[in-house]
């Protein structure tokens, strides 16, 4: 059987990824603070609202109402399809003595997503952070499994290709913010900032991708008004001392400029 591909909603990073996320697995993408995960995973889910899919965003620390407005800023109007009632956004709030009561058992988390989704008629989910999931937990040994189950029921009885964030402590050379988050997800996209000359880039590469030939060349990208993020040359081209100034004209061309986000807001 072939492995069905779901567009991440940026070109080149579906190229490098082997032809994007597998359908219906769970993907992480890591990074310190600032560095651009939740916009990719907001594109992420915009390609499957293009596509006129139902996707669900499950914020886990900021007001979701921030993030919609957040996004207008880039000119994707969220609202929009939150409107059309194909954006499911919503908080879940956790607490360390709620972890406590439900223990290892992330059911009633579960049952949250399902509820709030029509019962789970999504395509794609995506939830922001997934550390901020597992703060207050006690024992580490508990979070492995609660987040592992999470994954487990997301795959299994909704079928949605999952995005989890993941935010990482500035300056470790952690893959995520508890050490088993990668080994529990089908693939890992690291995202950053590099100083190069004096200017910081951002940076993203694939650390895995399990049944894929993926490219792990270190790329730069820029966050592009409409577009998003849009992958540049490899961080070596930089380093190696060619000017940086010109290559922006090295940024893919081909990104599409969709229509529909012109929508504007009332
Ligand atoms: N409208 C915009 N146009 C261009 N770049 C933007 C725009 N809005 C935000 N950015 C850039 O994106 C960065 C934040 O991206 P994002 O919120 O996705 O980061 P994050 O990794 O999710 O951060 P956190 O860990 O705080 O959640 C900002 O630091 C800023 O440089
Ligand atoms: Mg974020």
């Amino acid at each position: 059987m072939v492995l069905e591909r779901v567009s991440t909603g940026v070109p080149k990073l579906d190229r490098i990824l082997g032809g994007g996320f597998i359908r219906g697995k769970t993907y992480l993408i890591t990074g310190e603070t600032g560095v651009g995960k939740t916009i990719l995973s907001l594109q992420f889910l915009l390609e499957g609202l293009r596509n006129g899919e139902r996707v669900a965003y499950v914020s886990l620390d900021e007001r979701v109402q921030g993030v919609l407005d957040g996004a207008m800023t880039l000119g994707w109007d969220l609202w929009s399809y939150y409107r059309m009632g194909l954006l499911y956004p919503f908080e879940i709030r956790i607490f360390s003595e709620d972890l406590r009561k439900y223990g290892k058992s992330s059911k009633a988390y579960i049952d949250t997503i399902i509820k709030m989704t029509n019962g789970g008629q999504v395509s794609r989910i995506v939830l922001d952070p997934i550390s901020a999931m597992a703060f207050g937990a006690l024992e580490e040994f508990a979070v492995r499994e609660y987040i592992r189950e999470i994954i487990l029921f997301l795959e299994e009885k909704i079928g949605a290709t999952t995005v989890l964030t993941c935010d990482i402590p500035s300056g470790s050379n952690r893959l995520s913010r508890f050490g088993y988050e990668e080994f529990l997800s089908s693939g890992v996209i690291v995202v950053g900032l590099r100083n190069v000359g004096g200017r910081l880039v951002r940076t993203l590469m694939v650390r895995k991708m399990r049944w894929s030939p993926a490219d792990m060349t270190v790329y730069t990208f820029e966050i592009m008004h409409k577009r998003g993020v849009v992958i540049g040359p490899p961080l070596t081209s930089l380093e190696s001392g060619q000017p940086v100034s010109g290559q922006e004209e090295r940024f893919e061309q081909e990104e599409r400029f969709p229509d529909e986000f012109d929508v504007s807001s009332p």
